[in-house]
């Protein structure tokens, strides 16, 4: 009878606890999570993908944990920098690695993201072909530099940091080229099984994880060899278009992250803000887009370009 007893009032209080945590989700629900949006999600990723690879990873990740997905490019569009954070919100950074660092759009984004932060969780992701140095080194100084962003003198900092080895899209120098089908179907699985990894940790808040792709010599990849490649190879003057083999379908503009191509058969406009995400080259249906004349050897990539991907 005691024990009877000890069982019923056990399933009062069990019971009380799921309809308070019930009625709390519900409260939860009904609150603007961001100031522009009624949102029930519990973290934002602010992404940037040229050729789709970073996009699948962070829509992978958004869908497993009901995160909001921000395009860095739709926000600059839109001129969107500032962000209400509430209390327990997740903040990611998914982008993929140029050059050993941050791709210039992102980190012009970094520049000017305002948000309350106050012990917020925060981590971050980059996909590369094959190694990404010090990027996430350079990311973090760059949160740093923001003052908008620290909580009282102490900056954000994403303290949990992965990178994610996807299909090679840098074809513009000569020992560079897409990897064959094979290859990008295995970096596709192996990267399917890390984010089944990555997934929870992200979920429970891990902090302090760092599992980077780092390759051999990290620092002078990303402070001698890309501070080099970023600050030169990154632009839009070898871009040319094959004008007799251009179908003027138009997707090349439609693609431009930064709105740096008009028409077509397109023009590049030289806004200055050509971020070197290969997009247009890559999308462009008959491959009537080149980068100097090293790409004439080289073949397209983008995700899911053969439609096998879920
Ligand atoms: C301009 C540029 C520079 C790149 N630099 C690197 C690099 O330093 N290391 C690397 O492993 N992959 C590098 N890559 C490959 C991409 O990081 C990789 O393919 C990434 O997954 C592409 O992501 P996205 O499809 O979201 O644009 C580079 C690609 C581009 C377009
Ligand atoms: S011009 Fe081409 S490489 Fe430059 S940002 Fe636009 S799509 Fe990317
Ligand atoms: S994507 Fe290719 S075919 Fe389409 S407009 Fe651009 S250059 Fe022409």
């Amino acid at each position: 009878m005691q024990r009877y007893n000890f069982f019923r009032i056990y399933i009062y209080f069990w019971r009380k606890k799921i309809r308070n945590e019930a009625k709390n989700l519900e409260e939860k629900r009904k609150m603007p999570i961001f100031a522009s949006s009624e949102s029930t999600l519990l973290g934002m990723i602010f992404y940037f993908s040229g050729t789709g690879n970073t996009r699948w990873v962070a829509s992978e990740i958004a869908k497993a944990i009901k995160e909001e997905l921000f395009y860095i490019p739709d926000l600059i569009r839109e001129e969107r920098s500032e962000f209400t954070l509430h209390e327990g919100e997740r903040i990611g950074f998914c982008f993929p690695t140029h050059g050993w660092q941050v791709p210039r759009i992102v980190r012009e984004f970094i520049k000017r993201l305002k948000m309350n932060t106050k012990d917020h969780y925060c981590w971050a992701l980059t996909t590369c072909g094959d190694n990404m140095g010090e990027t996430m080194t350079i990311l973090n100084r760059d949160l740093a530099a923001n003052e908008l962003l620290a909580n009282n003198g102490v900056p954000l900092q994403a303290d949990t940091i992965f990178s994610v080895i996807m299909p090679e899209s840098y074809v513009c120098l000569p020992f560079m080229k897409t990897d064959p089908e094979e290859k990008e179907q295995w970096k596709i699985e192996n990267a399917r099984r890390q984010l089944q990894h990555i997934i929870p940790i992200i979920k429970d808040c891990k902090r302090g994880i760092e599992e980077l792709d780092k390759g051999a010599t990290p620092r002078l990849y990303s402070y001698v060899i890309g501070e080099y490649f970023n600050k030169r190879m990154v632009t839009d003057k070898k871009f040319t278009v094959d004008k007799d083999v251009c179908t003027h379908c138009g997707k090349c503009a439609k693609v431009c992250p930064v709105d740096n191509i008009k028409g077509a058969p397109p023009e590049w406009i030289h806004n200055g803000r050509c971020t070197s995400c290969l997009a247009c080259y890559h999308y462009c249906p008959v491959h009537a887009i080149n980068f100097g004349k090293i790409t004439r050897k080289r073949d397209q990539y983008y995700f899911n370009r053969r439609g096998d991907q879920r």
